[in-house]
């Protein structure tokens, strides 16, 4: 059977979804979007997503032609209709059909939902290696859809042997393509950048789940913090927690996974979990 897509108000089965060629999304890529996982059948965080989802909606002068509880509604609706327990949603809200393929118009909401195969273990179960870029995201701290540099960077990424890319700004890290960036200094403190990023929700999590366990700074981190670093992870709402062991062929700490990273993980795990599996 089909899975369902919201297109609009429309629920229709997900290969007769479709936006027509002149929105601005496929014009120009213009467009946000926010993305939750359910576990169980609920949504994880749901309301920290939908603060996000119109925060980027706002910052990028869409109206998202529905407000909270409308919204929830058809989330819940289609979650009904689907019945995906373990899955990714994903709410695109476009710059909508453009009468010059420039202004913006009256954007398109899709809601579509994905199979997700949930972590099936509380600890990280492997370690990935990154290659620096200098890049800064156009509008940071907003979710668009724009994804260009790093899918352009594929190939590179394949060439290096790496397994994701860190963008850096004159050595100051910001984030992965997709996901935040943290690492634990050779003093032990979990350092995330605090400006010119998208604030992931996984992020805020591991920032509530380690205060008062561990110091935190939310500040400029420098590429040249890499060398002394005890641990370095990343984190996202698909990827959980994955710890970083080797940036541009230079190893981080020991080259393995480290405990913070370890404790972060199983403690989102935790608290993420349906109730009844906690
Ligand atoms: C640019 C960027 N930074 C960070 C993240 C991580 O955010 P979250 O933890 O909400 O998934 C994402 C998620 O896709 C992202 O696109």
């Amino acid at each position: 059977m089909p899975h369902f897509v919201f297109v609009n108000d429309s629920l229709v089965p997900a290969d007769e979804a479709s936006l027509l060629i002149g929105d601005l999304a496929i014009q120009r890529g213009y467009g946000i979007f926010d993305f939750f996982k359910t576990m169980d059948g609920e949504p994880v965080y749901l309301d920290e997503h939908l603060d996000r989802f119109f925060h980027s909606a706002a910052a990028m002068r869409l109206d998202a032609g529905v407000n909270r509880v409308e919204l929830k509604q058809r989330i819940g609706a289609l979650l009904e209709r689907n019945g995906i327990a373990n899955s990714g949603v994903r709410l695109t809200l476009t710059g909508g059909y453009s009468p010059d393929g420039y202004s913006l118009a009256q954007p398109n909401l899709v809601i579509h939902q994905s199979l997700l195969a949930v972590p099936v273990s509380a600890e990280p179960t492997h370690s990935i290696r990154l290659m620096t870029y200098p890049h800064l995201r156009q509008l940071p701290e907003v979710k668009t859809i724009d994804y260009l540099v790093a899918i352009w960077l594929q190939p590179l990424l394949r060439e290096k042997g790496a397994d994701d890319v860190l963008y850096h700004r004159d050595g100051v890290i910001a984030e992965c393509p997709r996901s935040n960036f943290f690492l634990l200094t050779d003093r032990d403190v979990l350092v995330t950048p605090g400006t010119n990023i998208l604030k992931g929700i996984t992020r805020m999590k591991v920032l509530e789940a380690v205060n008062g366990r561990l110091a935190t700074e939310e500040r400029e981190v420098l590429l040249a913090e890499l060398t002394s670093a005890n641990e370095v992870f990343i984190t996202s709402t698909t990827k959980h927690v994955v710890p970083v062991t080797e940036v541009d062929g230079v190893r981080i700490g020991d080259g393995r996974i480290g405990p913070v990273a370890k404790w972060v993980s199983a403690e989102l795990y935790k608290r993420a979990a349906p109730y009844g599996r906690r």
